[in-house]
């Protein structure tokens, strides 16, 4: 009697076990004019194990911020680690103050007011720490979220707008997980060169989540949120899908695609058409390492909102004078172990690397300068603008690189040229790899505007 029943239990434990749901976690909105973010410890619970964490107010990641082009927006930020951090809203047009960057220290059981009037388009953005030397750990351990910006115009568009519904934050992560779930940033002097590779992909914080929902056309906002990892994002039919939307916001031209490449820190919108009843995958290929299940999309036989797929938008870019002064070199560099610099430097929290005037407009160059044996792929992030892509390795940019973007990767040898637009503020910003690793062994600089 006592074995009948110790299989009877055993039988049940299992078939819950195959019952738990591993569905695409969606991050809960955070709207109005006061927001309140924790920044705690956690634990996240994955289907074979578990492993300390980070995140704003929950265990991983964030929730996702959403504002209005013009809102007044206060910010109550609580750190509650027993550690230092920061938190740095990444690609938004930000008085320096509030910038989150490494300046902006919240120290331990302390808390930060930002107070920010929203004043740019709509956007897929993100946040997500800065400290000195600690961005890659905190950034690793789960302190993400995204931010986004609608306005007018975004709402007006007739494109999937339903948060959770038919819009869906995807934010991509590779983590280096052990058989018990744990994911420790752990990092050896090879990890800080080729980055800190993954053996698994997150997507919203879990392991190749399911997505169920009805045929329909959905908008998904790809965020590349890893370290140091450039992926490639494809359906796993190859189906095409069109991409609407780069960092800053939408593209003037929609461009079809059949994949995408991310590089770390970087966003793209899609739209993509789902049939009524069919089992389609995302997949990421890690650039340079192996391929993984990103979501397992299965449609319902119910039908949901089928929308046309917009050919252009309204975007303006950055106008500027290819005879004007106001032009800079960036030149990226690899020399040895760990030497990462930009023109010959590393970064210096107590050095100002050049100073501009406000209310101008200044084309930078920037190289990913080839040495030797090191051929290593770095990317460019600005702080408190969206720039425009001029010319990449001396051509028109294609689809892909026409709109506003804050990000843009360069691999060994390539050379971009952008037009940034300063206004409004003043204060020092930061200009980086977003190569987390990188980042922290200095491949940054920084700018003050007078
Ligand atoms: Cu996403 Cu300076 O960072
Ligand atoms: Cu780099």
């Amino acid at each position: 009697m006592k074995k009948i029943n110790l299989v009877l239990i055993t039988i049940f434990l299992v078939m819950q076990l195959w019952s738990v749901e591993n569905n695409l976690p969606v991050p809960p909105l955070l709207e109005g004019d006061n927001l309140n973010l924790s920044i705690n410890e956690g634990v996240l619970t994955l289907p074979f194990g578990s492993s300390r964490t980070m995140g704003f107010n929950g265990n991983y990641l964030g929730p996702t911020i959403r504002v209005n082009n013009s809102d007044y927006v206060k910010l109550n930020i609580e750190n509650t680690l027993k550690e230092n951090t920061t938190v740095h809203w990444h690609g938004l047009h930000v008085p320096a103050e509030f910038d989150g960057g490494p300046h902006q220290i919240i120290e331990s059981g302390d808390t930060w007011n930002p107070e920010i009037t929203i004043d740019q388009k709509a956007a897929t953005l993100w946040y997500h720490p800065h400290l000195m030397g600690k961005t890659a750990e905190h950034v690793y351990n789960g302190l993400a979220g995204m931010f986004y910006i609608e306005d007018d115009y975004s709402k007006s568009l007739d494109i999937p707008q339903e948060y959770g519904v038919n819009d869906f934050p995807i934010i991509l992560q590779d983590r280096r997980i052990n058989n018990n779930g744990e994911f420790r940033y752990n990092p050896s002097m090879h990890d800080y060169m080729q980055g800190y590779v993954g053996n698994m992909m997150l997507t919203n914080g879990a392991v190749s989540p399911e997505l169920n929902i009805p045929g329909g056309t959905y908008r998904f906002r790809l965020l590349n949120g890893s370290n140091s990892s450039i992926f490639r994002v494809q359906f796993s039919d190859k189906r095409e899908f069109t991409v609407i939307a780069s960092d800053g916001g939408f593209l003037p031209e929609s461009v079809e695609q059949s994949s995408i490449i991310i590089s770390p820190g970087e966003r793209y919108e899609i739209l993509v058409d789902l049939k009524t009843a069919e089992e389609v995958n995302l997949t990421t290929d890690i650039y340079g390492g192996d391929t993984y299940k990103t979501m397992e999309i299965k449609t319902s036989e119910e039908s949901g909102k089928y929308f046309n797929h917009p050919g252009s938008f309204i975007y303006e870019k950055v106008a500027y004078n290819m005879n004007s002064d106001r032009q800079r070199n960036f030149r990226m560099e690899t020399r040895g172990m760990g030497g990462f610099s930009i023109n010959g430097k590393r970064m210096d929290i107590n050095r100002i690397d050049f100073t501009l005037p406000s209310d101008s407009t200044e084309i930078w160059t920037i190289t990913n300068v080839r040495t030797g044996m090191m051929q290593i792929p770095h990317s460019f992030h600005v702080h408190d603008v969206q720039f425009s892509i001029i010319s990449f390795n001396g051509q028109k940019p294609g689809p892909l690189r026409s709109g506003p973007k804050d990000t843009i990767l360069l691999m060994p040898g390539d050379e971009v040229v952008i037009a940034l637009r300063f206004e409004d503020y003043t204060g020092i910003y930061m200009y980086h790899c977003h190569f987390l690793e990188h980042e922290d062994l200095g491949m940054m600089g920084q700018f003050l505007i007078e």
